[in-house]
């Protein structure tokens, strides 16, 4: 008797689960897009004339849904090819965001009034500020607490979800693709002894993926801030598969031997650093990182990539706290990966997101 083919492989059920996922895509755009009408609404009823950002014309409108589709397209195609499981497309955490939705809004009004009051050095009074860099200590997006409580961590990632309309891991992913084109230069390393460090690791969503992606790799993550290592502890034990090594630490000075890292992974970092400090974590990636290593850097687009966005560029660091934005949206990051030793550096945009690949040269023992 001839052997079934694996269920995946059935081309009706590829088109099942392809339209699953676009139904779940879908899903999130719409209640991300009603979450945010719906609080815009309240709050210009609460405090007229506070809703400043500028509105996207038809024509960016078009665009910018356009670009959303092509993610997803990019998206799914990857899963097909292998550089991630198609279950991945499909990680979810509803029980979490059931539990979590209600404080997202029970904390809107303090979000709200925090922004009304230019209050962005806000923290609750048991939260213990000593030895964070300056910079650090904001209420980035108006966030309670910043990234320094139990709280901004549970809210953090639903969050994102909400304001990029369920996109937030889909743009995340397209680090996977160019990570693992540029991890064959170690195709004599077995998998097992391949490490990679994703740096400024928040709540884990990222290292999840790279787990998908990468199951047998050594992995490892840093972040300022121990309430959202935390999250990623939680995030990452809740399923079978290897964890990743933690640590607190500051990514300007990250606490690994010269040469260590096969790749680095760094999501949505970039733009909530000043210009100096940018350099220095690239620099610092640059050192730990093996010659022939590959680095992937995901951030937002920057002015220049996108002109049909141009308004939403400038409405970012009005609508939420983010001080460094401006400063990141003309920021060289090639120049800066340059300066600190990196070659070959390529650039993608997905979305609302920019990729910086680049590589440690062969013979550039640290
Ligand atoms: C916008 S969040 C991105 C988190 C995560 N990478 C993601 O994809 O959601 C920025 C993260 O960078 C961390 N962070 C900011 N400055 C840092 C620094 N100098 N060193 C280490 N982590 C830092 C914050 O604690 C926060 O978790």
């Amino acid at each position: 008797m001839q052997a079934l083919p694996p269920l995946f492989d059935l081309p009706l059920v590829q088109s099942a689960a392809k339209l699953a996922y676009e139904a779940l895509q879908t899903g999130k755009k719409t209640f991300g897009y009603a979450h945010r009408e719906v609080g815009t609404r309240i709050r210009t009823l609460i405090y007229p004339g506070s809703d400043q950002s500028q509105k996207l014309n038809p024509q960016g409108m078009h665009y910018l849904e356009t670009r959303q589709d092509q993610l997803m397209a990019t998206d799914w195609q990857d899963a097909e090819r292998g550089v991630y499981p198609v279950s991945l497309l499909f990680d979810n955490p509803w029980e979490e965001f059931f539990r979590l939705y209600p404080q997202v809004w029970l904390d809107t009004p303090k979000v709200w009034q925090r922004a009304g009051q230019k209050n962005y050095q806000e923290f609750a009074p048991d939260i213990d500020v000593e030895g964070y860099p300056k910079y650090y200590l904001q209420n980035f997006h108006h966030q309670t607490d910043g990234y320094l409580s139990e709280a901004s961590a549970d809210l953090y990632d639903l969050q994102v979800e909400l304001l990029f309309g369920g996109t937030g891991d889909p743009m995340r992913r397209r680090i996977l693709a160019p990570l693992k084109q540029g991890l064959t230069a170690f195709s004599s390393t077995p998998a097992g002894q391949i490490r990679i460090l994703d740096v400024a690791c928040g709540g884990g969503r990222t290292l999840k993926q790279l787990r998908g992606s990468f199951p047998d790799a050594a992995l490892y993550g840093v972040d300022l801030s121990h309430t959202y290592l935390r999250k990623t502890n939680q995030l990452l034990s809740q399923d079978a598969g290897k964890l990743p090594q933690l640590l607190q630490a500051n990514a300007e000075a990250l606490p690994y031997v010269d040469n260590y890292f096969h790749g680095l992974s760094s999501v949505f970092l970039f733009h909530e650093l000043p210009g100096e400090v940018r350099q220095n974590v690239i620099n610092e990636c640059f050192r730990v990182m093996q010659p022939g290593g590959v680095f992937v850097i995901c951030d937002s687009i920057q002015q220049g990539d996108s002109p049909e966005l141009k308004v939403m560029l400038e409405n970012f660091p009005i609508v939420y706290h983010e001080p460094y934005y401006r400063h990141y949206s003309t920021d060289n990051l090639v120049k800066r990966l340059e300066a600190a030793g990196f070659e070959n550096i390529e650039v993608e945009v997905h979305f609302m997101s920019k990729y910086f690949i680049a590589y440690k040269p062969l013979g550039s023992n640290c």
